[in-house]
């Protein structure tokens, strides 16, 4: 993990409001792995003080991406960044799904992203073990906050109905369950926490293993504030920290 001043490379708006910011550094991209973030400050001011966390999306070469929404004040001055702004990034950070995909063999990776639960998930894919069959249940609100680059075999929900099923992403898992044999597959996620705590519920009850990157609010992103705790469900523990223990867990692992 290491501390530096990156170039922007680019910073494209993809979709309404959602952006892909490209940074090169070597260090970071030679030392990633897929569901790990980086932690960004986003200006030399005193406001915002703290970082910003966002998962490294794809890494390609000494290239390393993000894929942001503007949510505030940080994601705001973020998307204004433009090519030849160096940045101060601390990454890459926390334990990516790395772990998961070599510790139990597995023939298919269910991939249930929403919303912005969609950023690592091309850098997972491109992850995947040789041979791994992979489709993507993706989520979103509506047509137009769907990012779809990078991805395979998709199948679409949005809230509204502008594209896909209407409804959410869970409930195209919970259509499609049935259909998944638990000791040849596994699912990762990222998303809204309460449509995690929904996914591992269904996952559970089908005894398919179940992988997921949380989210919460961060401030030192390398587990010296102790300002990221979640309840842990096994262990001695009695909690986990997000940016240091994650931020992906097995879902059995932790209360979200
Ligand atoms: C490990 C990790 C990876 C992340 N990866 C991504 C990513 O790839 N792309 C992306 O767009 N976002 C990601 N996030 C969320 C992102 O860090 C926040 O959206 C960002 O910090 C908001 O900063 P801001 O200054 O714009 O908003 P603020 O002004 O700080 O907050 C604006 C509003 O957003 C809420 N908020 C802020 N952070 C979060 C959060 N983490 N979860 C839920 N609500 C929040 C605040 O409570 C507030 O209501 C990630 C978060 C974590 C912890
Ligand atoms: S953000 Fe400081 S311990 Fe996790």
């Amino acid at each position: 993990m290491i501390t530096e001043q990156i170039p922007v490379i680019q910073n494209e708006e993809v979709t309404e409001g959602i952006f892909r910011l490209t940074l090169r550094s070597k260090q970071i991209a030679t030392g990633a792995v897929a569901g790990q973030f980086i932690n960004v400050r986003v200006s030399d001011s005193p406001v915002p003080m703290l970082r910003r966390p966002f998962s490294i999306s794809e890494k390609k070469g000494d290239t390393i991406s993000i894929l942001f929404n503007i949510v505030g004040v940080g994601t705001r001055i973020l998307a204004s960044k433009r090519k030849g702004d160096l940045l101060d990034v601390l990454g890459p950070l926390g334990n990516g799904f790395a772990p998961f995909l070599t510790d139990q063999k597995f023939e298919l990776a269910v991939i249930v992203a929403g919303g912005m639960g969609v950023a690592p998930m091309p850098f997972l894919l491109s992850s995947l073990p040789r041979k791994t069959e992979s489709i993507v249940l993706l989520g979103a609100r509506t047509a137009g906050q769907l990012v779809k680059t990078g991805l395979d075999n998709l199948s679409i929900a949005t809230d509204d109905g502008t594209e896909g099923a209407r409804g959410n992403v869970v409930d195209l898992f919970r259509k499609r369950v049935a259909a998944f044999d638990p000791t040849k597959t596994k699912v990762f996620s990222c998303g809204p926490t309460r449509m995690m705590q929904a996914l591992s519920a269904v996952a559970a009850k089908h005894s398919i293993p179940c992988f997921i990157s949380l989210e919460c609010d961060m401030a030192c992103g390398i587990g010296l504030c102790q300002g990221c705790p979640v309840p842990a469900a096994r262990g001695e523990k009695k909690y986990v920290l997000v940016c240091k223990d994650g931020p992906v867990f097995n879902s059995h692992s932790v209360y979200v």
